[in-house]
């Protein structure tokens, strides 16, 4: 069981804190250098606000597999593996302008090799990878049905499902009504102000 302690929660040990020194205020940065980006670039990569409950849901979790949905340039990614030091992120996002811009933000952080960033289609992509996933976020436009299906099954028993952008269109009404089905999930609104719900997939 203590391999899957995180320096976060695991009892103190000297030189054995969360993250090297100043990790976090380089991560805020980069949400800053995100919001701009958005701006020039004139798309709708709206930065996630609150990268610190990312971090902690992480940690709590101990997350080992992490899976994201929605790159933009890296942010809620380096805030996933912050919180997680011994997890490893797969983070998707089909702008190849992003991508790019991405790798580069995750290689500056020191994460190239705990944060892999896949380029396509979320669905297509995700087809590729292998279950159990201990942590999933999705923060891409109006959710969809399909993705929500997708997440659903490489995310392990127990494992948590982090949603924004429920109130969106698309299939955000339906996907909601499905985490509210207790046989299968446990949700709470209580992240980003409400925004976004965090849940456990109990079934
Ligand atoms: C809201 S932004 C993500 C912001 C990012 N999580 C952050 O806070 O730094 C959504 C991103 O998902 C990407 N995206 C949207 N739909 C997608 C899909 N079906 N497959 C892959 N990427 C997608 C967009 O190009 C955009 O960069």
């Amino acid at each position: 069981m203590s391999g899957r302690l995180h320096p976060l929660t695991e009892p103190r040990r000297a030189g054995h804190e969360g993250g090297r020194p100043g990790e976090w205020s380089r991560i805020q940065a980069l949400h800053a250098v995100s919001e701009r980006h958005r701006r020039s670039h004139g798309c709708e990569a709206y930065t996630y606000s609150d990268g610190a409950s990312l971090v902690v849901l992480s940690a709590a979790m101990h997350a080992l597999r992490v899976l994201e949905f929605g790159t933009a340039l890296g942010y809620t990614a380096c805030c996933l593996a912050h919180g997680s030091a011994r997890g490893h992120v797969d983070t998707v996002e089909f702008d190849a302008a992003h991508v790019a811009l991405a790798r580069e933000n995750i290689k500056n952080l020191g994460f190239q090799n705990r944060i892999t960033v896949h380029e396509g289609e979320f669905v297509a992509v995700a087809q590729t990878f292998s279950a159990d996933y201990d942590l999933a976020f999705f923060d891409g436009f109006a959710p969809t049905l399909p993705q929500f299906q997708c997440m659903e099954r490489l995310l392990r028993p127990g494992g948590m499902l982090i949603t924004t952008n429920l109130q969106l269109g698309g299939d955000a009404a339906l996907w909601r009504q499905l985490l509210s089905d207790e046989r299968r999930w446990m949700t709470s609104d209580m992240a980003e102000g409400g925004r976004t719900a965090v849940s456990i997939k109990t079934g």
